[in-house]
């Protein structure tokens, strides 16, 4: 499923005519609506020069997280972590900002310019347990397109 996806993904990325806030807006809902797991897609940005993170483009139910202080819930752990964050249940997070009460598991893969990170791909799921490695490489390859067309 992901290789033909990560085509299609590569092929709204590289449309250099359109804003890239439209080409990972379209992003976002072809994920959503690709991945029966993936029920919120979704990119935060760190906020210029402060310690917090500021939603971008997203696909899905509208969240009260539009910004994310650096250390705040599983978003902001990845700005401080630098590193993959998979919760396979997210009751059993205690630093965890719940958006909705239909959200069982969550992943966030950051994404890199320059070796510095700059945001993330955010993932909510309705299933518990939905992530695996295939779902981590997926990502992680997106992150890389994104990073690339900032
Ligand atoms: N659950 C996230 C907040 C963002 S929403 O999932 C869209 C967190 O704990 O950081």
């Amino acid at each position: 499923m992901f290789d033909h996806l990560k085509e299609q993904a590569s092929r709204v990325l590289a449309d250099r005519s359109r804003p890239v806030d439209d080409r990972l807006q379209d992003l976002c809902g072809l994920l959503r609506a690709s991945v029966p797991h993936y029920n919120w897609v979704g990119f935060y940005f760190r906020n210029g020069k402060r310690e917090e993170l500021k939603l971008g483009p997203y696909a899905g139910d509208p969240t009260d997280h539009t910004i994310i202080p650096f250390g705040k819930g599983i978003c902001g752990q990845v700005a401080l972590s630098n590193q993959n964050f998979v919760v396979p249940d997210v009751s059993a997070q205690d630093n965890y900002l719940a958006c909705s009460l239909n959200v069982k598991a969550e992943i966030v893969v950051p994404i890199f310019v320059g070796g510095e990170n700059i945001g993330q791909i955010d993932i909510d799921s309705h299933t518990t347990d939905p992530f695996s490695e295939a779902d981590v490489e997926f990502l992680e390859t997106i992150a890389g397109e994104v990073a690339r067309i900032l």
